[in-house]
């Protein structure tokens, strides 16, 4: 009897190629499955690890130099870089904070025409020169304490001493200090 053989059907053919294809489609599905999932837990990773770390905030330096103390006469010098005045009296020099206590506007100085005596603390003073503020009208006297408006206590005294280094004069924001307080330089 004499065998004949038949061509292949053309859907046994279309099956034997997605059965020699199979192997590398699923593979790669596999890869990129995994990829994902190693992307995704990656993502999370960053996302808390950036979350411990603090955004950089650019505030100005609470330490600073202001020169030499020669470079300060009498009176009231007005540093407007560090929104501070710097006084000289017979006692010596003295550092006022110009932001105003209310909510943090720069103060103006008023030089008084003629010396002014008034009660501070219930103590006669004279005072040379009055701080007033441009935004909600708070007044201070030339120490710096509040008498007129909003603002709720006086202007900072910021503590000063100085440089070993250099000789200049430091000033330390973040150490506010009595009205009495003078350097004696
Ligand atoms: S900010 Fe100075 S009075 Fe309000």
């Amino acid at each position: 009897m004499k065998s004949m053989k038949l061509p292949a059907p053309p859907c046994a053919e279309g099956n034997a190629q997605n059965t020699l294809e199979a192997p590398g489609r699923r593979k790669f599905l596999y890869r990129l499955g995994w990829g994902a999932l190693v992307a995704g837990i990656a993502g999370q990773v960053f996302a808390a690890v950036r979350a411990l770390i603090p955004n950089v905030l650019y505030e100005p330096p609470r330490t600073f130099k202001i020169g030499l103390p020669e470079s300060f006469a009498d009176g009231v010098t007005y540093l407007e870089d560090h929104r501070l005045f710097i006084g000289r009296d017979r006692l010596g020099l003295y550092a006022i904070s110009a932001v105003c206590t209310h909510l943090g506007c720069t103060v103006k100085m008023m030089n008084l025409n003629q010396p002014e005596l008034v009660k501070i603390g219930g103590k006669p003073t004279e005072i040379l020169q009055e701080f007033h503020c441009p935004c909600h009208g708070s007044k201070y006297y030339g120490d710096g304490t509040n008498y007129a408006g909003p603002a709720p206590r006086p202007l900072d005294w910021f503590r000063l001493e100085v440089s070993p280094d250099d000789g200049q004069i430091i000033v330390d924001s973040s150490d506010t200090v009595h009205h009495d307080f003078r350097l004696k330089a």
